[in-house]
Formats: C-alpha cells, structure tokens, sequence
C-alpha cells in the first residue's frame, strides 16, 4: 500500500514550482491533495495537478479557514497532512522599507504558517495524527546582501516549527521544516532577471558543491518523506537542509 493512502493533504502554493512537485509527490504516496493557491495550477508544470485547487490567499485567516472545511468536504476526510510551501522573496532596504511592505511579507512569509495550523490544528487532534511541513530556507541560517528580511521571516518558519513540534507532539502531530538552497523555479529565476541577468541559474551550478542547483523534486522527496508517520515517526521539530552542500561550506 502507498505510505500515505487514505490521508487526505493541504499544500500551499501548489500550483507551480516546489509546491507543485510536493503536490505530485505525495499523490504518488497515495495522499489526496489540496492545494490553496492565488493562481489556477500552472498547465506548463510537468507533475501531477492536485485533486483540489482552492483559489485562497493564504494569507487571509477567514479564507484559510473556510478552505479547509471545503478540504474535508471535497476530498472526503479532514487534511491531517499541511505543507506551508507559499512564499515569496524580499529585496527590501531597511532604511526605508515601509510598514505595509513589510506587514505583506511577513503576513505570506511567516504568519501564513500559524494561520494554515491554527485551521488544520484542530482536525488533527481529532484524528490523533498529523505531519506539518514547514518550507523554509537556507537563508535561515545563511544569507546575502540585498535579501532584507526574507532571513528573518525564514528563521521564523524554524522556530515556529520547533513550538509546533513540542506542543503538538504529544497530540500525534510532528513538525518539521526543509531549508532549500537554490532550487529552479521561477521564483528564483525573477530573482536572478531582477539582478539585471548577470547571473544565471546554469551559472550558478558550476559553484553548488553538487554541481547543479536544485530541482522542485529534491525538496518534494524530502517532504513527501517527513509526511510520512512511518517513514519520519520519530523525526519531530527539525529543519533538514536541501542544498546540495552550500550549507556546509565556508566561505
Ligand atoms: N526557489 C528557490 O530557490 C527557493 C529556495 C529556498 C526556499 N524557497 C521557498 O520555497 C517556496 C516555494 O518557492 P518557489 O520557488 O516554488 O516559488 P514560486 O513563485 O515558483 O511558487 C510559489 C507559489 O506560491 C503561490 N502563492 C504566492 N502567494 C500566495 C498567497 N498569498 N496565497 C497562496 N499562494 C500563494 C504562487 O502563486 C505560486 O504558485 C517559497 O516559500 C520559497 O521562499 C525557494
């Protein structure tokens, strides 16, 4: 049988990118899967479309709320799977970022996490059982000029990771987060255009200690690993790292 037969899963930012290979993963362990996005599911992606797409801002409380329910009803059984995967990135100057700049960033960056778990929460108790995975990134514990405050929204992501895990392990719930190095999306190639093209994403390979960046799949696989109770039942409140090695390097 699949690993996650009968488990029914919320991903966000399922519609492309990283979201979209998590989506296509976790249907390949058997999961039936949501996906809360502001865009309908990209037709260019190469992975499987989720079973549910729900046009939701998941940085709106209510809505995430009311999506969930609809989860339940749609999909047949409550998610006791949750992969916070939407986010943007940040190019901000704190001298003169403002406050509604920062308050949007924040509000898809780090509160979206607790607002998805704080609606998913309750469901999993329930069910005595449920694996949170949280996609952060390398830049919670390494970063670059120029990125003001994506670190520090990303820092937040473990954190909130590590509470969740304490406080809900006893209720059968693990927490986890994965940091991404350089993945290619098109969240990364904008950031890389946005640098005026200087730097490439096939540029960049040749420095990564793999020699690649990485691909949506190689972060999928490690969270389709961390939802699995059977697979990851003892592994709660870490933060794994998929980077190919950037992580490890000194300078
Ligand atoms: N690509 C990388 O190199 C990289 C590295 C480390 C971490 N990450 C993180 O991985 C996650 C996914 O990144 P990606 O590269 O796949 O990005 P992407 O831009 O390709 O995909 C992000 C998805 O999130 C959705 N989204 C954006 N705002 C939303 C909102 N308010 N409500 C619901 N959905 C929303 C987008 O529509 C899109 O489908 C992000 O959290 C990002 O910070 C990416």
């Amino acid at each position: 049988m699949p690993d996650l037969a009968d488990r029914v899963a919320i991903v966000t930012g399922g519609s492309r990118g990283i979201g979209r290979a998590i989506v296509h993963r976790l249907r390949e362990e058997g999961a039936r899967v949501a996906s809360f996005d502001v865009i309908p599911p990209d037709p260019g992606e190469p992975f499987d479309a989720p079973d549910l797409h729900v046009d939701c801002d998941v940085t709106d409380g209510a809505a995430v709320a009311a999506a969930t329910v609809r989860v339940a009803e749609q999909l047949g059984a409550p998610a006791t799977i949750l992969v916070n995967n939407a986010g943007v990135n940040a190019y901000a100057d704190a001298a003169t970022m403002g406050d509604e700049e920062w308050d949007a960033f924040f509000a898809l960056d780090l509160k979206a996490c607790w607002l998805t778990a704080r609606a998913a929460l309750p469901q999993m108790r329930a069910a005595g059982r449920g694996a949170i995975v949280n996609v952060s990134s390398i830049h919670a514990t390494l970063t670059q000029r120029g990125r003001f405050p994506y670190a520090a929204a990303k820092a937040g992501i473990v954190g909130l990771t590590r509470s969740l895990a304490l406080d809900e392990g006893p209720n059968g719930i693990r927490a986890n987060a994965v940091c991404p190095g350089l993945i290619d999306t098109q969240l990364a190639r904008e950031g890389f255009a946005r640098d005026g093209g200087h730097v490439t994403v096939e540029q960049l390979a040749s420095d990564q200690p793999v020699g690649r960046v990485g691909r949506p799949l190689d972060v999928a696989h490690t969270v389709a690993f961390l939802a699995s109770d059977e697979k990851a039942g003892f592994v709660n409140g870490a933060s794994i790292a998929v980077d190919g090695g950037v992580g490890a390097r000194l300078s």
